[in-house]
């Protein structure tokens, strides 16, 4: 067993309260989950420049920008996906603290994993399950990684060689196969913006 950590937490200045008050809104994590190439980034970018544009303060996290910095020594394997999902847990959180909507689009195959990001943001968390089906994630193919994983070039591929646990119960399910990326991120905003400014859309 590790030694004890004698840690106390400081109680700063600025509160929670004084934050949400300066920006007209309160903090949330946005969570977009579903197969590479569903539209999760996408969709989120849409989001996010609308959100932008009412003044809202936002940031974005997603799989291929936190991989190539705070995540580079994390591979694919189910145990660095859950390290993966942790720390972007705490960063998302740490965000959320500070008063932003963070949306985070990372493909998260784990219901756990997934679970823990929302204890993490203590009930400041949706879960957008980007439902886009795993053959037109592969007919689009945007990065060729499907092709590649067909080939036997990539392993544990989401979808193809490893798992992909679809959300039971997320706050939205967005069908972007169903719909245009404007359609869906208007889909978005109008489930986000009651939620964290309490006026209608
Ligand atoms: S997660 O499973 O750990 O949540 P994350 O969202 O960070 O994944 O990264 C997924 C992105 O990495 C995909 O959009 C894709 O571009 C790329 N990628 C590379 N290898 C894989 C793989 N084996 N499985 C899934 N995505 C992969």
């Amino acid at each position: 067993m590790a030694e004890k950590l004698h840690i106390i937490p400081h109680q700063h200045a600025v509160s929670r309260a004084d934050r949400e008050q300066q920006n007209g809104h309160k903090g949330h994590v946005l969570w977009f989950t579903g197969l590479s190439g569903s539209g999760k980034s996408t969709v989120a970018s849409a989001v996010e420049r609308t959100l932008y544009e009412r003044g809202i303060r936002t940031y974005i996290l997603d799989g291929d920008n936190v991989r190539t910095g705070l995540n580079s020594d994390l591979d694919f394997s189910a145990e660095s996906r859950e390290e993966n999902i942790r720390r972007i847990a705490h960063v998302s959180g740490l965000m959320k603290e500070a008063g932003l909507v963070v949306l985070s689009a990372f493909v998260s195959p784990y219901q756990k994993d997934r679970d823990f990001v929302r204890a993490v943001a203590q009930g400041d968390f949706s879960e957008i399950f980007i439902s886009t089906p795993l053959e037109v994630c592969e007919q689009r193919d945007v990065k060729g990684l499907y092709a590649k994983a067909r080939a036997g070039e990539i392993s544990n591929f989401t979808g193809i060689s490893a798992p992909f646990e679809a959300p039971g119960n997320p706050e939205l399910d967005v069908p972007t196969h169903k719909m245009s990326i404007e359609e869906a991120a208007a889909m978005v905003v109008a489930y986000i913006i009651p939620k964290i400014t309490g006026d209608d859309e």
